[in-house]
């Protein structure tokens, strides 16, 4: 039996016309698409849950703020706001904004990553794996074994696996490691949380290796959430507290600010030393790539909604309904014996599409197989999150094989209603159904070199 599904704690003011399209219609659409999803138009999707970044809806609140944006081009009031929120919240002592998160790390990595140097993280999201890349250093991923079984029902399958994490240091050299980067939920094992305990773990071996730790801190206020839910110790302290005791953590971190923080574009990046001598190259390479340090890419209106956005992000009965509306949708899952990464994650179900297609292999795409059927059934747009994702090897370009062949169902905040969650569940219950009818996966046809899943064209394997 379905759990009941938690009231939203707001209501409807504006309302967005969605466009009805047949199968038919949509069948076309996918193929001018070459089956890619970045390809199809939004207008396309009659649920858009390709991603949850920068798709939320904003409060009254946050536009009214819009109107209140100051525009000046240096020491905008905007800034001082969204700077006293974010210290405020976070507790550090420097805090840089840019347009998104990516800028974070192009503004960042280089600071601490060259070549014949390594990043670790409980996993790497795709832009933060191409910055290590792109800074000429390679990534490791040291995620927990919990995290890369998605049947097994497992507390805070994000986490880092701390053994081998000191192997790596070994093995590599702490000289030769960058840095340390925890993703708080690890949006690539399924939004799943990190707890408090593992993040003090990964601090003391950072420390004692005297290696610099940097938080990926796109989705915090959901990980506080589940830290408050499951972690003893947290269970009755306001989400505040447990956000600024994990951050206390760290040195520094990169932040997109279009998930947790509810708005449609924004980043940042926060140094807890204010003496760092870090805050001068960060001020100068936002200068050269994102602006004068006090918008850093965003428009003062921008800022003046983070600063909102930030509150609105930690309030608990937004995080209940947030995260119950994830395990409303998993229930529905659960009675139909579709497997996704369990317990469900903060942005929405992983659900696993090897287990639907066990016949197609990881080298065809199992995970953009699922995208492409449930787009075709419902108008759902979602993503692979899995070998089509990954890519090719950066040093040899064969194509790699994911832990998980994954279709990520990414929900924004404060969008869909109850209905379009079960029109999620019953879409992907009749796609599942039927899915023996699928005998192959896909092949690209043609790839760019870098975040290749973005751009590249597809084809059915006949
Ligand atoms: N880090 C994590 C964990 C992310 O999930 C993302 C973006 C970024 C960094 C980069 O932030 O998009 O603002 O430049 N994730 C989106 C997603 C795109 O769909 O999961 P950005």
């Amino acid at each position: 039996m379905a759990i009941k599904y938690v009231p939203e704690p707001f209501r409807i003011k504006v309302v967005e016309p969605l466009k009805m399209m047949t199968r038919a219609e949509r069948e076309q659409a996918i193929a001018r698409a070459s089956y890619n999803m970045f390809r199809l138009k939004g207008e396309e999707c009659y649920i858009d849950l390709l991603t949850d970044s920068g798709t939320n809806a904003m409060s009254q609140e946050q536009w009214a703020g819009i109107m209140r944006g100051d525009e000046a081009y240096a020491g905008a009031s905007s800034y001082f706001k969204f700077v006293e929120a974010a210290q405020d919240i976070f507790g550090y002592g420097y805090i840089q904004p840019v347009h998104q998160g990516r800028a974070a790390e192009k503004v960042l990595f280089p600071t601490f990553l060259s070549e014949g140097k390594f990043a670790i993280s409980n996993m790497f999201f795709d832009t933060t794996r191409a910055h290590v890349i792109l800074a000429g250093a390679r990534p490791i991923d040291c995620c927990c074994e919990e995290g890369k079984n998605p049947a097994l029902r497992a507390k805070f399958k994000g986490n880092m696996d701390v053994e081998r994490l000191e192997e790596i240091i070994k093995e590599k050299g702490a000289e030769n490691i960058g840095m340390v980067v925890m993703t708080i939920t690890n949006n690539s094992a399924g939004g799943q949380p990190v707890s408090l305990q593992n993040m003090r773990d990964v601090a003391a071996i950072c420390k004692k290796y005297g290696i610099h730790l940097n938080i990926d801190a796109a989705r915090y206020a959901e990980n506080a959430y589940f830290v408050k839910r499951d972690e003893q110790e947290c269970q009755d302290w306001p989400i505040k507290r447990i956000v600024r005791e994990m951050f206390a953590l760290a040195d520094t971190f990169t932040m997109s600010a279009k998930k947790d923080t509810i708005v449609n574009m924004g980043g940042c990046i926060g140094v807890k030393d204010p003496e760092s001598p870090l805050i001068l190259k960060i001020k100068a390479n936002c200068i050269s790539f994102e602006g004068f340090y006090t918008y850093g890419g965003l428009n003062g209106r921008d800022l003046e909604a983070l600063a909102i956005g930030l509150y609105e992000g930690i309030d608990e009965d937004y995080l209940r309904y947030r995260i119950g509306q994830m395990e409303y949708l998993a229930s529905r899952l659960d009675d139909a014996g579709i497997i996704y990464q369990a317990p469900v994650g903060g942005h929405g179900p992983f659900i696993d599409a090897a287990k639907i297609y066990p016949h197609i292999p990881y080298n065809e795409f199992p995970g953009q197989v699922l995208a492409i059927e449930l787009y075709k059934e419902a108008g759902i747009r979602t993503c692979d999150i899995g070998s089509y994702m990954l890519g090719n090897d950066p040093d040899t370009g064969e194509q790699l094989h994911a832990e998980n062949e994954f279709t990520r169902f990414a929900i924004p905040r404060r969008v869909y209603t109850q209905s379009h969650i079960d029109i999620m569940a019953d879409a992907l219950i009749a796609v599942r159904d039927r899915a023996k009818e699928i005998k192959r996966g896909y092949k690209i046809t043609w790839e760019p070199p870098i975040l290749r899943h973005f751009q590249a064209s597809l084809a059915p394997i006949e």
